[in-house]
């Protein structure tokens, strides 16, 4: 377990570009496995999470390369996939875990499917629930938790208003509703990212949105996809990190090139351009139905804000890195209305107070999120900090270390892999000392 030294920075300046968006990616795998053909997908994400994704897809029996960031994905065509001798290991990933499991319920097959400790804690009662009004058989412990063991069936459509505003639930909804006779609908209470949307269209299925509700056609069997080739844009939830080191710091000039700017994800830069952050994006293009640019930052003073209701959904990875630059704000920073926080990865409310304090800042925690005092209350200082095996906590940490006094050790550090394994060295690559 590599301990990670950060040490204070002067600002940030160059270029970086994120590696390949990880919700685009896990959901160009998933469906290039079940199209018909060979897909080939570019700048795909670096993240572990995808990699786990990869590996079921091909335990499933889907032929799939990897070279560098390029995975070509030899498609198994509708009712092609094949059950694995082996239970399926979706590791830390929650979208794997979730995705697939619609996939599978539409299965002619029994599959189990298994993560890590974190995973194994986090509720899946949420997909099982859905997936079994259509049809299939899913056995999870204590009825909400891996290991699940996922009898898919030929499954009925339905049309779902999921609980929480969740795009893991909706996709998995709609993923499922592929291998059902008819149309199947999710509407949700908020929107969420719509990247399965987008992709399901690209391979080819019939998709239609209105409002908060999605309407995917399906066909026993699974709806006919086609394999394509795609560019994965690069991650924004990456890229927030970048923005709020470079805001940190008067004299940061940083370019952050070729990042996803998908409308139901660029929440966050409303949030930091409504804190007085200095961002531009620029050359503006479009890549397979997503969004793409690049987004100049420069130093400026950050007010601080409150983040709440209908927003949480929509920067809900970006609440951690938002939580730890509320010290080096003017008014602090304050979260509402978000306690799908404390079933992330870890609990990142519990995470981030815990930590900050260690930092030396004033932390008030809440069921719902929490408080954290502006600068006002004082700089902070360097301190050995525990990410709780939460890739976005370490990377939140290391980010808030550059603008502390004196050094801060992250231990544990190389949970940020499973979002980005190279953020540590592009971090120290633009930040001047
Ligand atoms: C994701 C959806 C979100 C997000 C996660 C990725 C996705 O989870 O937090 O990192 O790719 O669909 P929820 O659907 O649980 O909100």
């Amino acid at each position: 377990m590599k301990k990670q030294t950060i040490q204070p920075a002067k600002h940030l300046t160059g270029g970086v570009e994120p590696p390949g968006d990880k919700s685009i990616s896990h959901r160009y795998a998933m469906l290039a496995a079940i199209a018909e053909g060979a897909s080939e997908l570019r700048h795909f994400a670096a993240a572990v999470d995808c990699h786990s994704t990869l590996d079921c897809m091909a335990a499933l029996g889907a032929e799939v390369k990897v070279d560098k960031d390029t995975v070509r994905v030899k498609g198994c065509g509708p009712g092609g996939l094949k059950s694995s001798r082996r239970a399926l290991d979706a590791g830390n990933s929650g979208t794997t875990m979730r995705l697939l499991t619609g996939i599978l319920a539409g299965q002619q097959f029994t599959t189990s499917l298994t993560g890590d400790e974190s995973l194994q804690r986090r509720p899946m009662g949420r997909v099982v629930s859905p997936l079994r009004e259509m049809g299939a058989d899913i056995r999870a412990r204590q009825d909400n938790f891996a290991p699940l063991e996922i009898r898919g069936s030929r499954l009925r459509r339905i049309d779902y208003k999921t609980p929480v505003a969740s795009a893991q639930v909706k996709s998995a909804v709609l993923l499922a509703g592929l291998f059902a006779d008819g149309t199947t609908s999710v509407t949700e209470p908020a929107r969420t990212r719509d990247h399965t949307e987008l992709a399901l269209e690209e391979f080819g299925a019939c998709v239609e949105k209105l409002g908060n509700s999605t309407r995917v056609q399906g066909a026993f069997g699974g709806a006919k996809l086609q394999a394509r080739s795609l560019d994965v844009p690069g991650d924004l939830s990456s890229a927030v990190f970048f923005i709020a080191a470079a805001s940190l710091f008067p004299d940061s000039n940083l370019l952050i090139h070729n990042v996803g700017l998908n409308p139901t994800r660029t929440a966050i830069l409303d949030v930091f351009a409504a804190m007085g952050a200095a961002l531009q994006v620029q050359s503006l293009r479009s890549a397979h139905g997503e969004l793409v640019g690049d987004i100049s930052v420069k130093g400026a003073p950050l007010k601080g804000g409150v983040i709440e209701g209908e927003q949480i959904p929509l920067v809900i990875d970006e609440l951690p890195m938002l939580a730890a630059l509320g010290p080096h704000t003017e008014q602090g920073i304050e979260i509402r209305d978000a306690a799908e926080l404390r079933i992330k990865e870890s609990d990142r409310i519990a995470a981030l107070a815990e930590n900050l304090r260690r930092m030396g800042a004033t932390v008030d925690e809440r069921r719902d999120g929490l408080r954290v005092e502006g600068r006002k209350a004082g700089r902070l200082r360097g301190a050995e900090i525990d990410p709780l095996g939460d890739h976005r906590i370490a990377m939140a940490f290391a980010v808030c270390a550059l603008a502390a006094a004196g050094p801060t050790v992250i231990r544990d550090a190389d949970c940020a892999g499973v979002s980005y394994p190279t953020f540590y060295q592009d971090l120290e690559r633009v930040a001047e000392r």
